[in-house]
């Protein structure tokens, strides 16, 4: 089959005009969705007992709020940072800008009132002139700064252990066989990503091994679809899981990945390939397909995937995926999500100065494209499971609405979130399955995962937050996403400029490509290796050749001559001083607009000359492809700013 590829940013307008008249149902329909989400957004808001929950902790440190802000800083920070004693600086530095003290009062929830315990006690100690209160002012100073660090470390790790099932694999197994964990299906993760070393890869694929043989043992004797499973993340299993080292990713990732796969088929249990970032969105549909198709995984139905509804291409993604299954006459579990790396994808298209977004930009489109999908979805059984991953009653109630009559599919919920949805939904809706999302795992790897949670449950577009909003009328929540959207012209975020646009009016991004999509790679590499470059390279003064001595030039990827330079001799560069020193009061009287423009140009001549610029990047200083691309676009970035 050929491999998946489409265009990687469709315009957001063109997906809205078909999706807003797609989706309306008749008024019955539209009165049983809305009564339908009522109830669940009702359950949610019923008084509930216990901690309250991380909901609350959330809603605490809002992201609106600075100390919501510096948690995210603190927890992100605290990612990238390699050692303890740089830690320990971060922790002092953000602590110390914001104000802890006051949440104390105002929540009694266990999980609001310790962390703002640790932190505070932090806070206050890093900054002298806050005067330390009562007792736990007095414990501070008995204790000292390194029990207060450890402090702010608990804090952490208490946020963290409200979304994580278990440190290991067996207390996961068995929390999940016990109280409220009985009703659900699992879906455990182990967690780490991103590897950056072949050891880390490693001992993930490791501990991705050894879960599925505890999960199979632990399984009971279900069958598939209610079997527990796994879910696993490329990243975390390769150094290079990039599309610059597809090659690469095909040949060493391929085999690990089908070697759990075949654990987990010996254990008859569910398998899900995670949906990670955008650009990794082609590679993980090759190295997919290329597991799916190893005749040793033939007639085992746990095998799937997710599918994120922000990206523009999740229709077309489901679409290759069904096509795959029907082709290997087979069935994949196929969760659909709406993506968790939603500001990621932002800020990289503008990084990476891309032609568009390859995610909407409004919350609404994503809402609805996730309705188109879920429909798509469920015309696609048998040949799809489809498992529909969402914390919001609306897109629940939607679903329940479009699959009335149907059966073969599933709803699921992370762990640590939407606890009250979830329950109101098993009691109402008698015969829908669902299953928990449960990463399992120790505080190092816990971060990444833990930053997409606050995010996502910080966000104040996020139904999480809204729906626990007690002043936000029911009706608000009832509002449908096309009607949310209003016409297609107003399919994009008006205050998110595209990426060539961000410093306008000021000066044009510079022009990046996206490797993560293989026409715009295979098509850079082409204007690459068609640029012809100047076999030979010398002094120009005053605009005249001046030439001094010769040598060969020789690349460091190979030792290849591809040409010879004229160096500069001392005369040759005094000369040049003179001719610059001389040229220089015309210059200085030359108007600045002219002078802007010489520049404009220049950037606008390198920009489109980028092919020969990176060729001579490559073979001169043996640059890689995404580097020499870099100093393309710093040069015109300079010229232009
Ligand atoms: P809602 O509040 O209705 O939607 C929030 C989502 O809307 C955001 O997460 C984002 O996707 C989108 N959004 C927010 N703002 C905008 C905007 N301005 N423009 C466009 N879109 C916007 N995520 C992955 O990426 N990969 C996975 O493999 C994955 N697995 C998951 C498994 C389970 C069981 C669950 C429950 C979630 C999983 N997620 C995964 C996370 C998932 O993407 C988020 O939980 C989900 O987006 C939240 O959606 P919601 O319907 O619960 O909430
Ligand atoms: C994440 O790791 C749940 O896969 C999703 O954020």
């Amino acid at each position: 089959m050929q491999a998946f590829r489409a265009e990687f940013a469709v315009a957001d307008e063109k997906i809205a005009a078909t999706m807003i008249s797609d989706l309306s149902f008749p008024a019955a329909a539209e009165a049983r969705i809305a009564e339908r989400a009522t109830k669940l957004i009702q359950a949610i808001r019923a008084p509930k007992s216990g901690l309250g929950g991380i909901e609350d902790f959330l809603r605490e440190y809002s992201l609106s709020t600075k100390e919501g802000l510096a948690l995210m800083v603190l927890a992100e920070a605290l990612l990238r940072v390699p050692d303890g004693a740089t830690a320990d600086r971060l922790i002092e530095d953000k602590l110390s800008q914001a104000d802890w003290s006051h949440h104390e009062a105002r929540s009694s929830a266990l999980l609001v009132t310790a962390s703002s315990w640790a932190l505070g006690i932090t806070a206050r100690v890093i900054q002298p002139g806050e005067t330390p209160e009562g007792i736990i002012g007095s414990l501070a100073k008995r204790l000292g700064l390194p029990a207060v660090r450890t402090a702010t470390r608990q804090a952490m790790k208490l946020m963290g252990s409200h979304f994580v099932l278990g440190e290991n694999i067996n207390a996961a197994l068995k929390r999940s066989t016990s109280g409220a964990g009985k009703l659900y299906r699992y879906s455990f993760d182990m967690l780490g990503e991103g590897a950056r070393t072949q050891k880390d890869a490693d001992r993930y694929f490791q501990s991705y091994a050894n879960a599925i043989e505890s999960i199979g043992k632990s399984a009971g004797s279900g069958k598939l679809p209610e079997r527990p499973g796994i879910s696993v993340k490329l990243s975390a299993l390769h150094p290079r899981y990039e599309a610059v080292s597809r090659a690469r990713v095909m040949d060493e990732l391929v085999p690990k990945v089908i070697a759990l796969a075949q654990l987990a088929k010996k254990h008859d249990l569910k398998f899900t390939v995670d949906a990670e970032e955008a650009d990794r969105l082609e590679l993980s549909l090759d190295v997919i397909a290329a597991v799916a198709a190893d005749e040793s995984l033939s007639g085992w139905e746990g095998f799937g995937m997710a599918i994120q509804a922000y990206q523009k291409r999740a229709l077309d993604v489901i679409e290759y995926v069904a096509a795959l299954a029907r082709r290997l006459n087979r069935r994949f579990m196929v969760r659909l999500v709406k993506g968790a790396y939603w500001d990621t994808e932002i800020k990289r298209a503008q990084e990476r100065g891309l032609d568009d977004y390859p995610v909407f930009t409004r919350k609404a489109m994503t809402d609805l494209n996730y309705l188109a999908c879920a429909r798509k979805m469920l015309a696609a059984r048998p040949h799809l499971y489809p498992q529909f991953a969402t914390h919001n009653a609306l897109s629940v109630a939607t679903i329940l609405e479009m699959a009335s009559g149907v059966t073969g599919f599933e709803f699921q919920r992370l762990h640590g979130m939407g606890e009250e949805l979830y329950r109101a939904l098993l009691v109402n809706e008698p015969g829908i399955a669902c299953r928990t999302y449960a990463p399992v795992g120790e505080h190092e790897d816990l971060l990444a995962y833990l930053v997409r949670r606050l995010l996502e449950n910080g966000a104040n577009s996020s139904f999480v937050s809204v729906a626990a909003d007690p002043n936000v009328p029911v009706s608000d929540l009832l509002i449908r996403p096309q009607v949310q959207i209003g016409s297609a012209a107003q399919a994009r975020n008006r205050h998110i400029p595209l990426p060539a646009e961000l410093y306008a009016p000021q000066r044009v991004n510079s022009r990046g490509v996206e490797f993560g999509h293989a026409a715009a790679l295979s098509a850079l590499i082409a204007e690459v290796q068609n640029s012809k470059l100047p076999d030979f390279a010398g002094n120009i003064i005053a605009g005249k050749r001046v030439n001094g001595p010769t040598r060969k030039l020789t690349s460091p990827i190979d030792g290849s001559v591809f040409g010879e330079v004229s160096e500069a001799t001392a005369a040759i560069a005094s000369d040049a001083m003179s001719a610059a020193k001389a040229g220089f009061k015309s210059w200085a009287q030359t108007p600045v607009a002219v002078r802007a423009a010489a520049l404009e140009r220049a950037a606008d001549l390198m920009e489109s000359r980028r092919g020969a610029l990176i060729k001579l990047l490559q073979i001169e200083a043996g640059k890689t492809l995404d580097d020499c691309l870099s100093e393309v676009r710093e040069a015109v970035d300079f010229c232009r700013y």
